[in-house]
């Protein structure tokens, strides 16, 4: 898991005679996610555990990158994001969702939706401040609570379906509540806020005056008539919403680290601040590029989530079949798990097996709980691969007994 449960030591040394490193990233482990790559990596296992697509990103994308870099777009972009970008940003996020957004100083370009929640926390906390984030969460929010210094109060989705309770989030909010964390649809349970939802959390960010974050990066990938809505067109939160999305998921481009934060000019003026110190910008030929493939027409959008409906129904499937209890879900592209049928001990004990003796890589449902035990019983897929991937998934899983 990423968040360590035992409290940093005082001294925290290189070596016992060297100099003390910092205490905040003592306080947080490497990514479990990344880490279960690097094991599918070294054990030659099927890795259905990372969200990074093993098929290519769309030709016309790709060739839209070539075509910037033998042109010359090779130097430092403009830090917050290069125009052509910002104004193909700021049309697509009127087209999706009906927002007008000025491109000139409502919108941060950075390197991935990584650093735009990162440096748009860091613009926004201070010491004390406590955030709400709905649990099981995406990793990287922990430590960026960390890292950003605030404290987070975390709110159970409840599984079958992965519901709040109106009252625990209400319980969570407070005068020290800064900002709560939203990421719909959602990694790692699939869940799509619906609109209802999105009413209680705007009635509360209004009721105590705070911001919304929201991460949208799966906002395309939607299956049995789900609808994404961002929480910033809701009538009283457009200016205390920052809505963070990416290049990443909806055009297959993971590696090339191109997001963006869409926030009000006098919170875009301090995320720009943070994210210039911290990165400078993002890289120029893939912002050209990403110009291109935010006007991609409607097609685009609709293949897009009619081919990840037909990997989800694949993946449940196959999993279904070797013995998993499947949480299906209803947009992103992950599968939560219950692994209760197996026997083990946790989670994580179970998906070394699954990783070195059946050769298959999975996430352990603790790494999205900040108590380990709570996700013990949960194991994470992911369906952005190729059919051959799953073919060689299935027929793996096939030696699992229960
Ligand atoms: C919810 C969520 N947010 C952010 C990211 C990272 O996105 P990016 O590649 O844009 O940094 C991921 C990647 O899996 C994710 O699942």
């Amino acid at each position: 898991m990423a968040l360590k449960t035992t409290p940093a030591p005082a001294s925290t040394a290189a070596t016992s005679a060297g100099p003390k490193l910092s205490a905040k990233a003592e306080r947080f482990t490497e990514s479990v996610i990344r880490e279960m790559t690097r094991l599918a990596l070294k054990h030659g296992a099927v890795n259905l555990s990372q969200g990074f697509p093993d098929f290519p990103a769309p030709a016309e994308i790709k060739d839209a990158a070539k075509a910037a870099i033998d042109a010359d777009i090779n130097q430092y972009a403009i830090t917050w994001g290069a125009k052509k970008f910002r104004d193909a940003i700021a049309a697509n996020f009127e087209r999706f969702q009906g927002v007008a957004v000025d491109p000139e100083r409502e919108i941060t370009v950075c390197c991935g939706s990584t650093e735009a929640m990162l440096s748009a926390m860091m613009a926004i906390i201070n010491p004390g401040d406590e955030t709400v984030v709905f649990e099981p969460f995406y990793e990287n929010y922990g430590p960026d609570a960390i890292l950003s210094g605030a404290t987070p109060r975390f709110v159970k989705l409840h599984p079958p379906d992965w519901t709040f309770d109106p009252d625990e989030l209400a319980a969570a909010f407070g005068p020290r509540t800064k900002a709560i964390i939203l990421n719909t649809p959602n990694n790692p349970t699939g869940k799509v806020f619906e609109r209802a939802e999105l009413e209680t959390i705007r009635n509360l960010c209004v009721k105590w005056n705070c911001f919304a974050i929201t991460d949208e990066i799966y906002e395309h990938m939607l299956y049995d008539g789900a609808r994404h809505i961002s929480l910033a067109t809701l009538e009283g939160m457009r200016d205390r919403t920052i809505t963070i999305n990416a290049l990443s998921k909806t055009y297959s481009v993971t590696g090339w680290r191109v997001g963006w934060a869409i926030a009000a000019p006098a919170v875009t003026a301090a995320i720009r601040k943070v994210h210039d110190f911290v990165t400078v910008g993002a890289a120029a030929p893939l912002q050209e590029a990403g110009a291109l493939a935010l006007q991609m027409p409607a097609s685009y959008y609709e293949t897009l989530a009619r081919e990840y409906l037909v990997r989800r129904d694949r993946l449940l499937g196959i999993l279904t079949g070797a013995g998993f209890r499947c949480f299906k879900p209803h947009g992103a592209y992950y599968i939560m798990t219950d692994i209760s049928a197996f026997g083990f001990p946790d989670d994580v004990a179970f998906a070394k097996y699954l990783v070195t003796e059946i050769g298959v890589a999975a996430v352990p449902g603790s790494s999205f709980y900040r108590d380990p035990a709570e996700g013990r019983h949960h194991l994470r897929f992911t369906f952005c691969k190729k059919e051959s991937t799953f073919q060689a998934a299935a027929a793996r899983l096939a030696k699992l007994t229960r």
